[in-house]
């Protein structure tokens, strides 16, 4: 009988030893500190936005706010959110927030977390999927509102001239940034015939791709043309080229090219303060606080609104900014 009871015991004390072999000594750690674990997958480091972006995500959740953040950086690849992603639903991660790329192709993934029941939370730019029930909710810009702001001050600025020479440097294709403030320049050629677009390249939201291909095209032409507006989807692209520009002797300024920019952040109001960016569009990147607002209705089990945009986004010319104005400027 003694035998029986001790093989019981140690039958017991070897399941009890599998059991909590198997689990990862981060997942009890966390059970104890009693955090909700986020999964994140940033899109990179391309811009300023982009920094300032994951810096806003980082101070939010953090320990001491109640949270345990696993971020990732996909160096421009949506191969690399694919894959983050799938790490974070082995973790088990409590929620998945993503910065998407680009809009496509994210069926799959969103399907494995869906069943896994892990919600997923799209933050900056969409995705574009069939099924509406893969998404648990989006924080994000209406960034063809932002094209559109654009597109009303060049009506307004260009309304009395015969000819308007327009070049467009557009960002990542297909990701939502792209897309919306492309959408919103081809309506406002589509609706303003003296408007004439020399060029369109690809900056992918980044000041050295930007200055590589303006510096092309303006080596690739016969004569430099008068150049009237480039339409800048990034503030970085709007450095690469304005840095292109001045090195074949272009003058960004009143009088000479106008610059349009988005983003506002606190170099490119410098630049617009000086005159070398002449329309600032506002993109706000600090959307940490209000992905935590989403999860935090989450987990009071409350109703959420599926689309969340960023409340209150400005425009900036010259004449707008103030030293007090950079100073407070948080990024
Ligand atoms: O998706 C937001 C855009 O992406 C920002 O305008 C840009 O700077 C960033 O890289």
């Amino acid at each position: 009988m003694k035998h029986i009871w001790i093989s019981l015991i140690l039958i017991v004390l070897a399941l009890l030893g599998i059991f909590y072999g198997f689990r990862q000594p981060q997942e009890m750690a966390d059970e104890e500190e009693d955090l909700i674990v986020i999964g994140m997958s940033q899109v990179g480091a391309e811009s300023d936005w982009r920094v300032a972006n994951s810096e806003s995500m980082k101070q939010v959740f953090s320990e001491e706010n109640g949270y345990r953040l696993l971020f990732e950086e996909a160096r421009q690849k949506q191969e690399n959110q694919f894959s983050a992603i799938r790490r974070f639903i082995q973790q088990q991660v409590d929620y998945i927030v993503v910065m998407p790329i680009t809009e496509i192709g994210w069926e799959s993934v969103l399907q494995e977390a869906k069943e896994a029941g892990i919600p997923v939370i799209v933050a900056d730019r969409k995705m574009d999927v069939e099924d509406p029930s893969l998404i648990t909710a989006h924080v994000g810009a209406d960034v063809y509102a932002e094209g559109r702001k654009a597109v009303i001050w060049m009506e307004e600025t260009f309304k009395d001239q015969p000819q308007v020479n327009i070049i467009h440097i557009q960002g990542t294709l297909d990701s939502t940034a792209q897309i919306g403030r492309t959408q919103a320049l081809e309506n406002g050629l589509a609706a303003n015939p003296n408007w004439n677009l020399l060029s369109r390249m690809q900056g992918d939201f980044t000041q050295a791709k930007t200055y590589e291909v303006m510096t092309e095209y303006l080596r690739s032409v016969d004569s430099l043309p008068v150049i009237d507006v480039v339409y800048c989807e990034n503030d970085n692209e709007a450095f690469g080229a304005v840095e292109a520009l001045e090195s074949f002797g272009y003058r960004c300024g009143p009088g000479g090219v106008a610059v349009i920019s988005f983003d506002a952040t606190r170099e490119a109001l410098q630049y617009c303060r000086n005159g070398k960016i002449a329309l600032e569009v506002e993109c706000n990147p600090l959307l940490g606080p209000l992905v935590e607002e989403v999860i935090q209705i989450l987990e009071s089990g409350q109703e959420l609104p599926k689309t969340n945009y960023v409340p209150k986004e400005e425009v900036f010319t010259p004449q707008d900014i103030t030293d007090e104005l950079l100073e407070q400027r948080p990024y």
